[in-house]
């Protein structure tokens, strides 16, 4: 069993809504998934109230409660746990680093959102996790100059993962819905994103688990060249969009 944490200081980074998409694709390809929302604000437990899906199961657990749930949920059969953290630090943030194989740090690309991540990332690395960024809500076309900026600050600072993902009326659709993307609209753009992050976030744990010691950084593992020198992903759907770029 695998756990993956969406986790940043910024509110409004998308945590949620990445964390419900990732999860209904990983479900759609064969994982037996579990949401753990650790926000006071219950954002995926309310969600959930509104798909009545008893195939991806979400519960609110508190940060002192996150280990044992995430070692009962392994003895069930769950094969993905996916921890989406509240928007402040604290100790419900903190549980989720600990307890995640990788952590996904969310940013959307402008300004205060690159200093959070920052701020998110030197935790992350303080406690030897292992993490990537990932770019939310870019403009559809992702060409703009804002976006290559954050491509380049997040590249910088550590490993970013493919896709981009742009800010689309589907993900905000589906929320209200009680649907991921992949289910309110199968053959769009943003269902198609969160098919390509998940493979890209399951190519990253497979990498992580093969590394004799867990909790690198992508600092750590390698030098950035080398990482830049790393070969593009097999499945050619998940290989990078313009602007050209590594995967984390
Ligand atoms: N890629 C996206 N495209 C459009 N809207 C988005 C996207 N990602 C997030 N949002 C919207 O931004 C807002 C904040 O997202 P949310 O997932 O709640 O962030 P967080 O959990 O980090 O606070 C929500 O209204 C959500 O619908
Ligand atoms: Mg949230």
């Amino acid at each position: 069993m695998r756990t993956i944490a969406f986790v940043t200081q910024k509110g409004g980074a998308g945590k949620s809504t990445l964390a419900s998409g990732v999860a209904a694709a990983a479900r759609a390809a064969g994982e037996r998934v579990f949401i753990i929302d650790l926000d006071p604000l219950q954002t995926l437990v309310t969600w959930a109230k509104t798909r009545h899906d008893p195939d991806l199961g979400v519960e609110y657990v508190p940060p002192a409660k996150l280990e044992k749930a995430i070692a009962a949920l392994a003895k069930k059969g769950v094969t993905l746990v996916v921890l989406d953290a509240p928007g402040q630090g604290g100790e419900a943030a903190a549980a989720a680093i600990r307890a995640a194989d990788l952590c996904i740090i969310p940013a959307r690309p402008n300004a205060f959102d690159l200093w959070a991540s920052d701020k998110t990332r030197a935790q992350m690395k303080a406690q030897g996790r292992d993490y990537a960024f990932l770019l939310n809500q870019c403009p559809p076309s992702q060409q703009s100059a804002r976006v290559e900026l954050g491509v380049k600050a997040l590249e910088a600072i550590g490993g970013l993962l493919t896709p981009l993902v742009s800010a689309r009326v589907d993900y905000q659709e589906a929320a209200r819905l009680g649907l991921a993307v992949t289910e309110y609209n199968p053959e769009g753009v943003a269902a198609q994103e969160m098919k390509e992050l998940w493979s890209s976030i399951k190519r990253r744990l497979k990498r992580a688990g093969a590394k004799p010691e867990k909790g690198a950084t992508a600092d750590k593992s390698a030098p950035a060249q080398k990482r830049a020198a790393t070969p593009a992903p097999a499945d050619p759907k998940s290989a990078p969009k313009k602007p050209a770029r590594k995967a984390a």
